[in-house]
């Protein structure tokens, strides 16, 4: 079993330059089906999320080529409508690729995706939008089955701005004949950038990043090239990682909007923020102090993705953080584990409460989920002496060579290799 060794209490210190965002990665490769010809991601990370995706695209018969961050997809032609399960549960958001199998194909089978480590991940919502869209879908036990011999474009409101509901039916509408109007749709910044991958191939979708997206159906075949944004959550944990070891750290190839409400809330610590064209830079050198509330919330709101991660910056700091996780309902379970380190942590439901103790202790920890995991690393990074973090590979699911990046910024970590699976 592979583990990060992690000897804590240096200072992070330098530059960082940040990978493609995996959550616009994603549906890009998805909606890449959609293409009917070549599509090449530039700054695609190295993720295996990505790799997860990559088998899926194979097995409905695209050509994939990958070197580093270079990805072509080549979806000229697509033999098969089906994901089978052990495809699927590589990666929980593999969902994602319904909307655009039954749009290419115009039926589709997927196995349910299941829950994950934060809790039950329905998609209800994924299912109520495309059965507007004209499918017929049938769930039973294992499998979502879709048809749809004729799918017209309609006016669809999601009862909750879900991602991946918003994505899928974007996907959806794109095959569909005539206008597709989404309400209450996801603003997210990787939203806007399928929108903007889509126009490139020819489609003509508007509205992403408000409540609103329309989308007008075509039949289009298309190459083209893309650079994704960068990851705003990885970006948001490498400042969260500087303000754990009172650092000074410059990320760049970063939108600084895009991780506002991170940067507000880690203001509200003390830290010093600055941004520049594509960067951002935290200074952390005070003591960090308890910020008020933090409710988590559909962007642009606080990111449910950086709610561990900001956690961790206040295991350290003076007084108690509250925070409210309005996403997810299993979303603490890192925070048994930093009390293995020390931490003072009380949960109940979706509220935790964070006071700042004066020192951590290194200790063997466990990590559950994606975010969860990054999050221990940085408290690890924050205690005196060794901690060991073990199921890597979750981090690995959404951050590109994670340890390489934290030593270059002076941290003391590895990866290594334990007995046990
Ligand atoms: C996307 O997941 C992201 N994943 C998640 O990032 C992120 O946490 C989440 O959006 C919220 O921002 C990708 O983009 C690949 P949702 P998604 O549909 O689309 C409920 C990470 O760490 N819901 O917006 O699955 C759902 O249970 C990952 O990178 C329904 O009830 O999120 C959750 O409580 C983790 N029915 C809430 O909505 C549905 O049909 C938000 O889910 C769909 C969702």
């Amino acid at each position: 079993m592979e583990i990060f060794r992690i000897s804590g209490g240096k200072t992070l210190c330098g530059t960082a330059r940040v990978h493609g965002a995996k959550n616009s990665v994603l549906p890009i490769m998805a909606a890449s089906l959609l293409a009917r010809g070549t599509t090449v991601i530039e700054n695609c990370p190295r993720l295996s999320d990505v790799g997860a995706a990559i088998k899926i695209l194979t097995h409905l018969g695209c050509k994939i080529e990958r070197d580093g961050e270079r990805v072509a997809i080549n979806s000229s032609s697509v033999t098969r409508c089906d994901i089978p399960h052990e495809l699927m549960r590589e990666m929980r958001s593999s969902v994602i690729f319904l909307g655009a199998v039954l749009g290419r194909c115009g039926e589709a089978v997927i196995s349910t995706p299941g829950g994950c480590e934060l809790g039950p991940r329905p998609v209800d919502l994924h299912i109520s939008a495309l059965r507007a869209l004209g499918a017929e879908i049938t769930v039973d036990g294992g499998n979502i089955s879709c048809r749809a011999p004729k799918m017209r474009g309609g006016r669809i409101t999601l009862e909750f701005p879900s991602v991946g509901a918003t994505e899928n039916t974007m996907l959806c509408a794109a095959c569909c004949q005539g206008e597709t109007v989404i309400s209450n749709a996801a603003r997210e910044p990787e939203i806007w950038d399928l929108q903007r991958y889509l126009t490139r191939l020819g489609y003509s979708v508007s509205g992403a990043g408000t409540p609103c997206v329309t989308v007008e159906g075509a039949s289009i075949s298309a190459s083209t090239d893309m650079r994704v944004i960068p990851d705003r959550i990885v970006a948001a944990t490498y400042l969260a990682a500087a303000a754990c070891t009172g650092g000074d750290v410059e990320i760049t190839d970063v939108i600084p909007r895009h991780l506002a409400a991170a940067t507000d809330a880690l203001a509200g610590m003390g830290c010093r923020i600055s941004e520049g064209r594509g960067s951002v830079r935290i200074n952390a050198a005070e003591k960090k102090r308890a910020i008020r509330p933090v409710y988590t919330s559909p962007y642009p709101g606080f990111p449910t993705d950086v709610q561990p991660q900001l956690m961790a910056a206040c295991l350290s700091a003076e007084g108690t953080t509250v925070f409210v996780e309005n996403i997810f309902e299993n979303r603490y379970r890192h925070a048994e584990e930093m009390k293995r380190l020390g931490a003072d942590i009380k949960t109940h439901g979706r509220v935790a409460m964070v006071t700042g103790v004066r020192r951590l202790r290194g200790a063997p920890v466990t990590s559950t989920d994606l975010r969860g995991g990054a999050a221990l690393v940085l408290a690890a990074l924050t205690a005196e002496g060794v901690s060991e973090v073990s199921g890597v590979r979750h981090i690995d699911r959404g951050y590109d060579d994670f340890e390489g990046v934290l030593r270059s910024l002076g941290a003391d970590v590895g990866r290594a290799e334990t007995p046990g699976n």
